[in-house]
Order: C-alpha cells, then structure tokens, then sequence
C-alpha cells in the first residue's frame, strides 16, 4: 500500500517512519525546506528513542521519502495521512488553518481519480471531518473527488512515541464505509490492541477526553498536594493509596510544577472552547487550567519561606524540558518558574541536558534575562538555592554532598519530589519536596 503523509512535525514524523518501517511506501509531504532536506540525509529533527536508526534504514531501503511535490504524493497513495499542526489561536480554540491547506491541495490533486482514503491524526475540533468534506466539495467545483474523511487521533507520549506507535493501548477510527474501515484495519494489521471504530464525531472527541481527562487528573493531585503541604500530610502515600483502586489507577498522579508540553496546555484550552461554543458549562477545565497556572506561585512562595528576600538572589533552575527525555521547552512549566523569580527581582541561571538551544530559541525574550550553562554543578555553584523543574536522571546522580558546601545557602526546592529528602536534610540542605 502507498501512503502519503502531510507534515513531518511530532506526530507525522514518527507515523511516517514507523508505517514505513512496517513495510508501507511512505511519501512525506513537507514544505519546510531546511526540515525537508535534514530528514532525506536522514537526520531527525525531533529527538526521539529508536526514530534516528529507523529513519535512516527505511530511507536507505527505499521505502520513505520526503518532497514538497504534493501532487505525485498524492496521486502515488490510496491513504493520506493529515498530521499538520494545529496551534492555539488567541481565544485557545484550534487553528485550523494548515488542515485547510492540506484539504485544497489534496482536492485539487485527486480529481476524477481513483478513491483515496484522507485520515485526519491532528488533534482537531468535532466536527472537521464534516468541514473537510464541504470544503473538498467546493474546490472541486462541481467535478468529482473521490474521497473520504476519516478520523485517526493519535495517543502518542514524546520520549516514548516510537514504542508506543508500535504497540499502542487502542487504536481509534473514525470512519463511515466499510471500504475506508478495511483500508485502515489493512494499515493496523499488525497491531495486537482494541482497535475502536467509531463516527469521525466520536473519534475527534476521544482525543480531546483523553488528553483533558489526563491533564484534569494532574491537576487533581496537585490540588490534594497543596492540602498535604498544609496538614503535614503526604501526597505520593495519597496517590498510592487511592491508586490501587482500580477504578481509579497509579498512572497521572505525580504532583509538581505543573503540566507542559505540546499537547496538554492546547487540547484544554481548545476542549473548553469547544464545550463553550455549545453553551456547555466546561468550567471544570477551566479550573484544571486555573490550578495548573498557579502552580508556580507556590513554588515561590516555600522558597520565600526560607530563603526570606528572593530579590537580588541566585537561584538554580534545574530543568527546562517540559519532562525528562526530551528536548521540546513548549508551555514547559519552567517558563512560570522563571517569570515568577524575575518577578521577584532574583537572578536565575537556568540548566538543562537536552532543552538550552530550544528555550532560547522559542522562549527569546524570556532567555534574554537569564543565563543558561549546561553543567548543573557550574548552575549550583554559588546558588542561594536550588529548584528542580525537571526530573532529570542526571539530577539524582550529583554528588549533592559537595554541591551543598558549594552553595551560598543550601535551600533546594525538589519540584519533582526526586531526591531522597531524609538523605538531602541529613546532607544539610533546606530541603522542601512537593505536598509532602
Ligand atoms: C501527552 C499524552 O500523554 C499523550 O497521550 C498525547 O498524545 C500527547 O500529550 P506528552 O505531552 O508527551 O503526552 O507528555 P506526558 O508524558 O503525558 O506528560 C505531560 C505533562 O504532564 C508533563 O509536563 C509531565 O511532567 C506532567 N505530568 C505527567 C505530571 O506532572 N504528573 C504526572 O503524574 C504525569
């Protein structure tokens, strides 16, 4: 089977490898030249397990290439799939802008041909299946495209997104005909998981339930982790506790700064607006969000509670990944960490293994006030303290020992509740965790 895919970003990058690397004929429509010709010799753009050496075997073999000539792509392929971005508009619903793009070109280059099968993978509002087919309609002025929408919502996690592509808990499509489900169960065959056919409807909001039910769960533990922080309690035995129920689960929550990402802070913002444009009451995303927000308010405030005065001090932001294994700094919680310390007059001197070049990149204006190293030792040296935004493995390694004599004052904020904080205090640090 030839299969085309639209946009090499996160998402359309790793489904256009692995389908390849599953023996499919992949062509890779990207308009980034810079991108474009980095991928052909074979060079990832995002940093990912196993997608480097992946990418490299199933272009030599032939079975993956990436052009800007859409037309052939599409005229080559009996699957499209559409995998560009849809980032968030000022009001926080979805821009939709790139898919309408992708749907003109498709239209125009499938004219009178033979079927072809349009899977949507970005995260998209309901009801843009419907929009793609009333726009294909009127590009086609009055000749016949021969398509059909289909809704495939990708789960992928950065870090994990080849593994977990190659062996996902459900596959869900929405498709309406049986020719578009065979097509799609013949791209899946492979896959030993539920595989959940529904209307395109209920595959768009899936992602979006998904994503903010996750978010929402986040969101939970930090507000519990805040009571905790208040009663003495501690909210990793909480977790666990509630965790073993079954009802409930392990997974999603760890309390800490906050979440970030790419997708999390997005599908909210784009979930709520859409409850909101039917007149629903989704305030309770807009609390999860609110939560999230606050996050590092509090942070701050507990490092007050030590260190006193904050202005005109130096303080250590270990992290700037939105979360470890990754390089990607987008809505990372460090941002309002860093904001919040500026605010308060402080110095900081960020650190990161993966995430310095992109922070200064996408966050310039913010960057511009800080410094940046890459040792987090050279970071500490001198800190009045120390906050960990992001779990790093490295981070447990430092030989904390030498790090606290090395310290102005030895205040460590362990934003990720990480470190050991009996083995931290027995050291001597001002040690503070999250909601324990
Ligand atoms: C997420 C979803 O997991 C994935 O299914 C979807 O396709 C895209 O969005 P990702 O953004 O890669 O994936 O990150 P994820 O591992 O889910 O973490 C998101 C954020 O939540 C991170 O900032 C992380 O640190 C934070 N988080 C996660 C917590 O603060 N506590 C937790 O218990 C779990």
């Amino acid at each position: 089977m030839n299969i085309g895919v639209f946009g090499a970003g996160y998402v359309g990058l790793v489904t256009a490898v692995c389908l390849s690397d599953l023996g499919f004929k992949v062509r890779v429509v990207e308009k980034d030249r810079v991108k474009r010709n980095k991928l052909q010799e074979g060079v990832s753009t995002i940093y990912e397990p196993g997608l480097q050496e992946m990418l490299v075997r199933n272009l030599k073999d032939g079975r993956l290439i990436f052009t800007d000539d859409s037309p052939s792509a599409i005229q080559a392929s009996e699957v499209l799939f559409v995998c560009v971005g849809t980032p968030s508009r000022p009001d926080g619903s979805a821009d939709m802008s790139q898919i309408e793009a992708v749907t003109k070109e498709i239209v125009e280059s499938s004219l009178d041909s033979e079927y072809k099968l349009v899977v949507v993978k970005s995260t998209v509002p309901v009801g843009t299946g419907r929009w793609i087919e009333k726009m294909s309609a009127l590009y086609a002025k009055g000749r016949k495209a021969n398509l059909e929408i289909a809704s495939n919502p990708e789960f992928l996690r950065e870090g994990a997104a080849v593994k977990e592509f190659m062996h996902p808990d459900r596959i869900v499509v929405g498709v309406a005909s049986e020719r578009g489900k065979s097509l799609m169960e013949d791209v899946y065959r492979s896959f030993d998981c539920p595989k959940l056919f529904t209307d395109s409807h209920t595959a768009e909001i899936i992602k979006y339930a998904a994503n903010s039910f996750l978010a929402t769960k986040i969101s939970y533990i930090n507000m519990v982790s805040d009571l905790c922080e208040e009663t003495g309690a501690d909210v990793a035995l909480v977790a666990e506790g509630i965790g073993y129920d079954k009802r409930i689960g392990p997974d999603f929550l760890k309390a800490g700064p906050g979440f970030g990402g790419s997708c999390f802070p997005k599908d909210l913002r784009a979930f709520a607006h859409i409850g909101k444009s039917y007149g629903l009451n989704f305030g309770l995303l807009e609390q999860v969000m609110q939560i999230n927000r606050e996050r590092s308010q509090r942070m701050i405030r507990k490092l007050r509670e030590q260190l006193w005065v904050l202005g005109g001090k130096r303080i250590a932001v270990l992290g700037l990944a939105f979360k470890p294994g990754t390089d990607d700094v987008r809505e990372t919680p460090a941002i309002s960490v860093i904001e919040a310390l500026l605010s308060e007059g402080a110095s900081v001197l960020a650190t990161d293994p993966l995430g310095i070049a992109g922070f200064r990149d996408l966050h310039a204006s913010l960057a511009e006030r800080i410094s940046f190293v890459q040792d987090p030792e050279e970071a500490l040296r001198g800190a009045h303290a120390a906050v960990i935004v992001t779990d790093w493995e490295a981070y447990r390694q430092l030989d904390w020992a030498d790090i606290k004599l090395r310290m102005e004052t030895p205040v460590l904020l362990d934003g990720r509740n990480m470190l050991d904080r009996n083995e931290m205090r027995r050291l001597g640090f001002a040690f503070m965790a999250v909601g324990r």
